[in-house]
């Protein structure tokens, strides 16, 4: 996980919890900069775990940062995609191998009440919403009341161990 903190937010910070400058802490490294300003023992150590990225904001490796973006699934976490059944939630998206070369791609925000709950169900090879329990098929159908509207679809290209999801554009009218 990384926690993004604007540059801004951080002197406001520096400043009203040590009284110190900000170009003092600027010398520092991040360790350092965690003790100083009270960072200490286990939730230093945490701070740590969780990867938390003091010097810049980022988002997740080699996923892209508009509304089309890849992922290599010889990589990392995305290697759940290498098999058949795998699935993994990525920017909103649900990414799921349904076979040996198919994938398919779902939003993960639900279209009943928004929530971001979207999550595959291999066995039924389908899509479940954990909030109130909307359901939809392998293409997004409502199978359900509460899944009635349906799940946006997106398109996904295969290039080697490269897929590309990409948001249909709407049709002008
Ligand atoms: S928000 Fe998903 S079922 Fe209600």
């Amino acid at each position: 996980m990384i926690i993004c903190l604007p540059a801004a937010t951080i002197f406001v910070f520096v400043l009203s919890y040590t009284g110190k400058p900000m170009e003092e802490f600027e010398k520092l490294s991040r360790h350092e900069f965690l003790k100083q300003i009270g960072i200490k023992g286990g939730a230093l150590f945490a701070a740590y775990c969780m990867g938390i990225s003091m010097t810049s904001c980022s988002v997740e490796k080699g996923v892209g940062t508009d509304d089309d973006f890849t992922i290599d699934i010889s990589k990392g976490r995305f290697r759940e995609l290498s098999k058949a059944g795998g699935w993994i939630k990525v920017r909103n998206v649900v990414v799921v191998r349904t076979g040996a070369d198919s994938f398919a791609a779902v939003t993960s925000i639900c279209s009943h009440e928004g929530e971001n709950r979207i999550e595959y169900r291999p066995q039924e090879n389908d899509f479940r919403c954990s909030a109130h329990g909307a359901e939809f098929d392998i293409a997004g159908s409502g199978k359900n009341k509460k899944g009635r509207k349906g799940l946006t679809l997106y398109q996904v290209n295969v290039q080697n161990s490269i897929l590309r999801i990409t948001l249909p554009k709407k049709s002008e009218s």
